[in-house]
């Protein structure tokens, strides 16, 4: 029996094939859910997008995050194609490695931009659509282990995904009583694009990273799409406000 049957979910920065974003829209649509893919960068989303579900199954449209229009687009998308919106992933980011005394305040912002402005925009739009309709849903945040913990060298970074983390929570006191649930995600150290960059900076840098890991190895974009399956499904019905860690145990010691 597939687990998201009927469902309508809108997933965010999809674009990359190894990204976590394509894993949950592909996860998703396999458990038979409609899906509606965003990304900045077009060209490649409009490739990607190809390769999940069944035709009918999937839309796609351009999105920057940031940009108030840009939802509202994503979301006319949506109820055009699918009639409704149950499922919201908020997962476009950027990654930074820019520390204290290095970082400008224009890089400052264009993460907050990106990070956790889009979350706002995003999540308040995608409240108002599930209030409208009635029957509840489910927000889910990409936040990190980065919003768990501090890491020398990403202060934008971490101060984004620790808002993101706390953002998540209000906006599930505030959906509660509608049905509307919302919950972070926190990825460790998974093997994507982004990662990829960080570990090709210097030489040692896999080694040293893996060594972090209690359980001695990257994670895959795989284990973030099953646990955003569960947040999206009716098996999670009772889950809001919290947060889901998969790391690992990085964040455990
Ligand atoms: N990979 C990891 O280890 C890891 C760990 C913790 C958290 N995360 C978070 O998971 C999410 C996905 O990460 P990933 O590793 O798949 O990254 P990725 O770089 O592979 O994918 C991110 C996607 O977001 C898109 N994007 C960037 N700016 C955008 C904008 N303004 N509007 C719309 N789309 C935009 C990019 O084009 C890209 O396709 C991010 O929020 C990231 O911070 C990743």
């Amino acid at each position: 029996m597939k687990r998201m049957p009927g469902k309508v979910a809108l997933v965010t920065g999809a674009a990359s094939e190894q990204g976590l974003g394509y894993a949950i829209a592909a996860t998703l649509a396999e458990q038979g859910a409609n899906v509606v893919v965003t990304d900045i960068d077009y060209a490649r989303l409009e490739k990607s997008a190809s390769g999940i579900g069944e035709p009918d199954q999937v839309a796609h449209i351009r999105q920057d995050v940031g940009d108030q229009t840009d939802w509202d687009a994503a979301l006319a998308l949506t109820l055009d194609r699918f009639g409704r919106l149950d499922v919201l992933v908020n997962n476009a980011g950027i990654s930074q490695m820019r520390p204290m005394d290095v970082v400008q305040e224009d890089e400052f912002d264009r993460v907050i931009r990106i990070n956790l402005k889009s979350v706002f925009l995003g999540s308040r739009m995608a409240m108002a659509q599930m209030r409208r309709q009635g029957s509840g849903g489910s927000i889910i945040n990409m936040s990190s282990v980065a919003g768990i913990v501090g890491f020398v060298g990403t202060p934008a970074y971490t101060a984004s995904k620790g808002g993101v983390r706390m953002m998540s929570k209000t906006i599930a006191l505030e959906g509660a009583a509608d049905g509307i649930r919302c919950n972070s995600l926190h990825p460790g150290v998974m093997w994507t694009e982004m990662q990829q960059v960080t570990i090709d900076s210097s030489p040692g840098t896999f080694e040293a990273t893996r060594d972090l890991i209690p359980m001695r190895k990257l994670g895959t974009a795989q284990d973030i799409a099953n646990a955003a399956l569960f947040l999206a499904s009716d098996e999670s019905q009772y889950v809001t406000g919290t947060e889901i860690i998969v790391d690992g145990g990085l964040t455990a010691q």
